[in-house]
C-alpha cells in the first residue's frame, strides 16, 4: 500500500450521528470524498437530505436515517438499518451536541434542568449511540474506528457560565482514552477531536458579539476561529488506516490555543 493510499476510506461504511448538523455533514461530505459510504443520523428530515446530496456531490452513497440518538431503541434501530443496506458499520462519527451557548449560568446557580439537557445532549449522546456500532463491531470481528467531539471546553475553562459543557466535554475526552483502552483489544480505535471555537450557527450569536470574538481570536496564536474544513482533515486521517497506530488521543483543532495556557 502506497503512503497517501493510507489515508482512503474506500471499501469503509461511516456513521456520522448530528450527520445533518454544521460540523457532522461535513465530516460526512469528506469522509464520501475519501471513498466510504456513509449513513447520517439526525433529528430531522430536512438536514439529512441536505447531507446526503453532499455526499452524493463528493462522489459516494449516502444513506439518511431519522434518529433520536439519546434513545437506545432509536440508536439500534439505525445501525442496524446501516448494516441491513451497508453491510456493515466500520466508522462512527459523534457529531451531535453543542448547546453551550444557550444555557449560560453562574456555576454557583446551574440549574439542574439545563445541567441534565447539556448532559443529554453532548455525553449521553455520546454513549447511546456508540454502544450498538462496538457491540456490531465486535460481533463482526474485523475493528473499526471512533471518533468523538470533545472541545478545548474540556481542558480550559472560560468565564461564561459554560459549567455543564465544561463537564460534559471533560467526560467524552475521559470517555475517548477509557474505550481506547477497553476495545482496543477488539482492533477498534478511539480518538477525538478538540476543537475550539468553529464557525458554525450553534456559535453564530457568541462570535457576532465583537468584544466576544476579539477576546477569543486574541488568545488564538493562528489569529482566528476555526472552519468546518480545519476538522476534515484530521478526521479523515483519525478513522483511515493512517492512524492505525493511534488509539485515546484528543486532537487539539485550535491554531495553537491549548499551547499557550
Ligand atoms: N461549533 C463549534 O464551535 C464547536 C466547537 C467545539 C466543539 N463542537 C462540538 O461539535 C459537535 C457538533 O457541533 P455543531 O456546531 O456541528 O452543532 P450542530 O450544527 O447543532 O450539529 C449537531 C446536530 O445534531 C443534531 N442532534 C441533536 N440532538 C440529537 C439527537 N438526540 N439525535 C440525533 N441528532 C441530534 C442536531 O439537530 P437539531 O438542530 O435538531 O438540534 C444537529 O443537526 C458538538 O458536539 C459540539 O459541542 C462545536
Amino acid at each position: 500500500m502506497g503512503d497517501l493510499e493510507m489515508f482512503s476510506l474506500k471499501g469503509r461504511v461511516a456513521m456520522v450521528a448530528g450527520g445533518g448538523g454544521a460540523i457532522g455533514s461535513a465530516l460526512a461530505e469528506a469522509f464520501a470524498g475519501a471513498g466510504a459510504r456513509v449513513a447520517v443520523l439526525d433529528r430531522t428530515q430536512e438536514s439529512l437530505d441536505a447531507s446526503v446530496q453532499r455526499i452524493v456531490a463528493a462522489g459516494s452513497e449516502g444513506l439518511a436515517i431519522v434518529a433520536d440518538v439519546t434513545r437506545e431503541e432509536s440508536a439500534e434501530g439505525a445501525v442496524a438499518q446501516i448494516v441491513e443496506h451497508f453491510g456493515s458499520v466500520d466508522i462512527l462519527v459523534n457529531a451531535v451536541g453543542g448547546g453551550a451557548g444557550k444555557v449560560l449560568h453562574p456555576a454557583q446557580e446551574y440549574p439542574r434542568a439545563d445541567w441534565d439537557w447539556i448532559m443529554e445532549l453532548n455525553l449521553r449522546s455520546t454513549l447511546v449511540a456508540t454502544q450498538p456500532v462496538v457491540r456490531h463491531m465486535i460481533e463482526r470481528g474485523h475493528g473499526g474506528a471512533i471518533l468523538n467531539i470533545s472541545s478545548v471546553r474540556a481542558n480550559l475553562g472560560i468565564n461564561a457560565g459554560y459549567s455543564a459543557y465544561v463537564a460534559a466535554k471533560g467526560a467524552i475526552s475521559s470517555l475517548t482514552r477509557q474505550w481506547a483502552t477497553e476495545w482496543a483489544g477488539n482492533g477498534i480505535r478511539v480518538n477525538a477531536l478538540m476543537p475550539t471555537f468553529v464557525d458554525t450557527p450553534q456559535v453564530a450569536s457568541l462570535l457576532a458579539d465583537p468584544t466576544f470574538k476579539a477576546g477569543i481570536v486574541g488568545r488564538i496564536p493562528l489569529g482566528r476561529v476555526g472552519e468546518t474544513r480545519d476538522l476534515t482533515g484530521p478526521a479523515i486521517f483519525l478513522v483511515s488506516d493512517a492512524a492505525s497506530f493511534i488509539t485515546g488521543q484528543i486532537l487539539g483543532i485550535d491554531g495553537g490555543l491549548t499551547a499557550t495556557q
